[in-house]
């Protein structure tokens, strides 16, 4: 089996990407970019939750209307990039929960390391919207989606901005089940585990640590 990958080529968000691939853009465009393309992902990446059947009393009449089912969605921002896509996330589902998941990728290994880990209660219950913006080698990824299903939630889903063939192959390769939502899938690797064209380190993009 593999997995499924849906890729958002909304014209609004690939425009919006291609101003945060350029290499001259400001760490506070390239943030507020981030946010906004990550409402867009939040949007598309949220399609089939379950949803059941409310009687709503409209000033007019009663109707049958929907609410998203069972307990509230996760967020689980992959520190620290994860955390450039949390607030596009929250703008469209406010009431969300927020777990984090603490992972680097060693430099010299290009494996992740977990150094930190915090999920809200009732994870059986939930629904999991894993963000990362790069999905380079898929390791890091890997490694967080498997930490959090050790929770068992009811559905885990991976979203980033973009991705690397080579790291769908690989995440996929571990997690078949698990859906990506990405805006882009790019070219290839290179030998410093950097996407190509891409768009460089995102964390230090989007925090101005370069
Ligand atoms: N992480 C990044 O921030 N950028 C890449 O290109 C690959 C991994």
């Amino acid at each position: 089996m593999t997995g499924r990958v849906l890729v958002v080529d909304h014209p609004l968000v690939q425009h919006k990407l291609s101003l945060m691939r350029r290499d001259n853009t400001t760490t506070q465009l390239f943030r507020t970019l981030l946010r906004e393309v990550s409402s867009f992902l939040a949007y598309e990446a949220t399609r089939d939750l379950p949803v059941i059947a409310e009687r709503v009393k409209t000033p007019l009449a009663e109707m049958e209307g929907v609410q998203i089912e069972g307990k509230k969605v996760v967020i689980a921002p992959v520190l620290r990039a994860g955390l450039g896509m949390l607030d596009g996330f929250l703008d469209l589902i406010p009431a969300a929960r927020v777990g984090h998941v603490g992972m680097y990728r060693d430099e010299e290994t290009l494996e992740p390391v977990e150094y930190y880990f915090k999920m809200p209660g009732g994870m059986t219950e939930r629904d999991v919207m894993v963000v990362d913006p790069m999905l380079a080698t898929g390791n890091t990824a890997a490694a967080a989606v498997g930490r959090i299903l050790l929770e068992a939630p009811r559905s885990i889903r991976l979203i980033c901005l973009l991705a690397a063939p080579e790291g769908i192959e690989n995440f996929h390769a571990q997690f078949p089940q698990v859906d990506i939502v990405t805006a882009a899938i790019d070219d290839h690797l290179n030998d410093k585990g950097y996407i190509v064209p891409g768009l460089g380190d995102a964390g230090d993009r989007m925090f101005g640590t370069c």
